[in-house]
């Protein structure tokens, strides 16, 4: 069993030597470094959400209306984080979601890769988005024995859907992550106000322009004319998907087919009928509708919907004792978003690793110091409503 909480041990004992932390130790002090280091466009992308980002603060508050009721005499000594799911045993339920600018956010411009970096050296699985700096089977490559997810956004182009997922089939990945909530993107004032869209810059597209069926639709390379690349990208990007296109998404691959964006019970009832293999439940953190529900409001019946299929959830997660939460309201993986690419910012793969082991071990000592060893442990029972 991974002892994360002895992170803790590490740095208490770096500091008898006059050694302090080189990154900050909370989600507050991230964010503060990460925007100084990024270029003032990556960080309104990265920070920004959608209208007047209400959903955004309420992904996160709503976290502190549920608090954990601490349990004694439960002697929690050795806390076991594991889980299985898509038939792969990982060492705890964090995961990274997809996210598309990864590769702008590190100083190197090799974000992705980064990331797969980290997560070879934590075991935390990265879902790897289609928009990319670096091509899906390079950052696969870095994997390490840690699990990958391939997350499609799905084009208009079914032969190009299918030679995306055949490479992620190819390049190792053990899962395929469709995200529903983006065939448009939302309407983000941030990113208006300075006419910000990196995507349209040329930037993250290595996957289209690695593809085969993509490249014989624009003959020009993408090297000398990136224009006619982006072009032809923003004219296939978004599928608007109906029920009638899941048969089609399921034959895709013999992959676990996991769709991203669920937050209502009667969608993840169809999605179960239609034969996927895990629901992703998301608000993409307040980035494309600015409807007000809170990913976390909406995790109790989409987990009842789910009706025993694996339930990853995401949106307002900054610390550990939110994965915990998470946890009890029935999640089976948590996935964080800003906080992972926030490290990236600050320090590479060394900053990531430091933003997942910080949140794995807040969240098992947690799960030390209330007495809940296990992750059967964590019930709803465990948790009280309180005041915002
Ligand atoms: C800058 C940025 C880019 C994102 N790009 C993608 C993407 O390419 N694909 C996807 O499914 N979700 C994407 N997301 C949404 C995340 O997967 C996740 O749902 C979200 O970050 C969770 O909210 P939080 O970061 O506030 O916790 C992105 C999020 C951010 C912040």
């Amino acid at each position: 069993m991974a002892d994360f909480g002895g992170y803790q041990y590490e740095i208490y004992f770096d500091g008898l030597r006059g050694v302090v932390p080189r990154f900050p130790m909370s989600y507050e002090g991230w964010e503060a470094r990460a925007q100084a280091a990024m270029s003032p466009s990556v960080w309104s992308y990265v920070s920004g959400g959608a209208g007047d980002e209400h959903t955004q603060r309420a992904n996160v508050a709503a976290f502190l209306r549920h608090a954990l009721i601490p349990r004694m005499f439960v002697g929690a000594d050795q806390r076991d984080l594991s889980v299985s799911m898509f038939g792969l045993t990982l060492p705890s339920p964090l995961m990274m979601a997809p996210v598309g600018v990864l590769g702008l956010c590190t100083q190197d411009g090799h974000g992705d890769l980064a990331t797969a970096r980290a997560a070879a050296k934590t075991g935390v699985p990265m879902i790897a988005s289609t928009l990319s700096v670096d091509p899906m089977e390079e950052v696969a490559a870095e994997f390490g024995g840690t699990p990958g997810f391939f997350q499609l956004y799905t084009p208009t182009d079914r032969d190009l859907a299918a030679s995306l997922v055949q490479r992620a089939e190819k390049a190792g990945f053990k899962g395929i992550v469709v995200t529903l909530d983006t065939w448009v993107t939302g309407w983000r004032p941030r990113d208006l106000s300075t006419s910000n869209f990196p995507q349209l810059r040329g930037n993250c597209l290595a996957n289209y322009t690695s593809d085969p069926v993509f490249r014989a639709a624009v003959p020009q390379s993408f090297e000398t004319d990136p224009g006619a690349s982006v072009l032809h990208w923003a004219g296939i990007f978004g599928n608007p998907l109906t029920w009638d296109d899941l048969p089609w998404l399921r034959s895709l691959s013999t992959l676990p087919l996991i769709v991203k964006g669920l937050c209502h019970p009667e969608d993840v009832r169809r999605a179960r009928d239609g034969g996927v293999d895990g629901i992703y439940c998301s608000t993409h953190g307040g980035r494309q509708a600015n409807g007000g529900l809170a990913a976390l409001d909406a995790l109790p019946e989409v987990v009842a919907a789910a009706d025993g299929l694996p339930v990853i959830f995401d949106s307002g997660v900054r610390s550990g004792s939110d994965v915990v939460k998470a946890l009890a309201l029935g999640a089976d993986a948590v996935a964080i978003g800003r906080p992972y690419l926030y490290g990236l910012a600050i320090g590479g793969v060394d900053g990531l690793v430091h933003v997942l082991r910080s949140m794995l071990a807040e969240a098992d000592l947690l799960m030390a110091v209330d007495g809940y060893p296990t992750i059967a442990d964590l019930t709803p029972e465990a948790l009280r409503t309180v005041a915002g």
